[in-house]
C-alpha cells in the first residue's frame, strides 16, 4: 500500500482533470456523438465543450447542450423551443435548467463552464440539444461518479 499510494494518486490526478471536461460532437444528423458522459463529483467546475461537426446553418441544424435533471429534460426541450432560435431555445431564468450552450451551426463550437456543487453524486441526469424535435434524438445521460 505505500508503494501503490504515490500511484493512486498520481493516476486519479490524471483522471480527474480529464473528467471535469464534456467533449460533445454534434452533426447535420441531428445526433451526438455519445449517449452518456461522465464527470467526477469532486470537480469544482464543469466544462462543456460542443462541436457542430456538420454544415448546416444553425437555421436549419442548430445544437445546444442543456443540462437538467432527467425527470425535467422534456418539459424544459419543450419550454426551450418557444424561446426561439434568439433565445437559443432555452426558457429564460429557468431554475431547471443546471447548464446550456448558446446554439450553434455547422463548423462553429461553443463552451460553457457550471460549478460542480450544482450535480450530486449518483443523480439522475439527461444532457440534450433544446432545438425544437432535436430532443428525441439528441439526448444522453449524464453520470456523476
Ligand atoms: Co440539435
Amino acid at each position: 500500500m505505500r508503494i501503490l499510494l504515490p500511484l493512486l494518486l498520481l493516476a486519479s490526478g490524471v483522471v480527474h482533470a480529464e473528467t471535469c471536461d464534456i467533449n460533445l460532437k454534434a452533426n447535420d444528423a441531428m445526433k451526438f456523438d455519445q449517449r452518456t458522459v461522465t464527470v467526477d463529483q469532486t470537480c469544482k467546475a464543469i466544462t462543456i465543450n460542443l462541436a457542430h461537426v456538420g454544415k448546416l446553418p444553425a437555421k436549419a441544424m442548430g445544437h445546444n447542450v442543456v443540462v437538467t435533471s432527467s425527470d425535467a429534460f422534456q418539459a424544459v426541450a419543450q419550454a426551450g423551443a418557444k424561446a426561439g432560435l434568439a433565445g437559443d431555445y432555452v426558457p429564460a431564468s429557468d431554475p431547471r435548467v443546471i447548464a446550456s450552450t448558446k446554439i450553434i451551426g455547422g463548423g462553429e463550437t461553443t463552451s460553457t463552464t457550471f460549478a460542480g456543487s450544482l450535480l450530486k453524486a449518483g443523480g439522475a441526469y439527461t444532457f440534450f440539444c433544446s432545438a425544437p424535435g432535436h430532443w428525441m434524438l439528441m439526448r444522453g445521460q449524464l453520470v456523476v461518479k
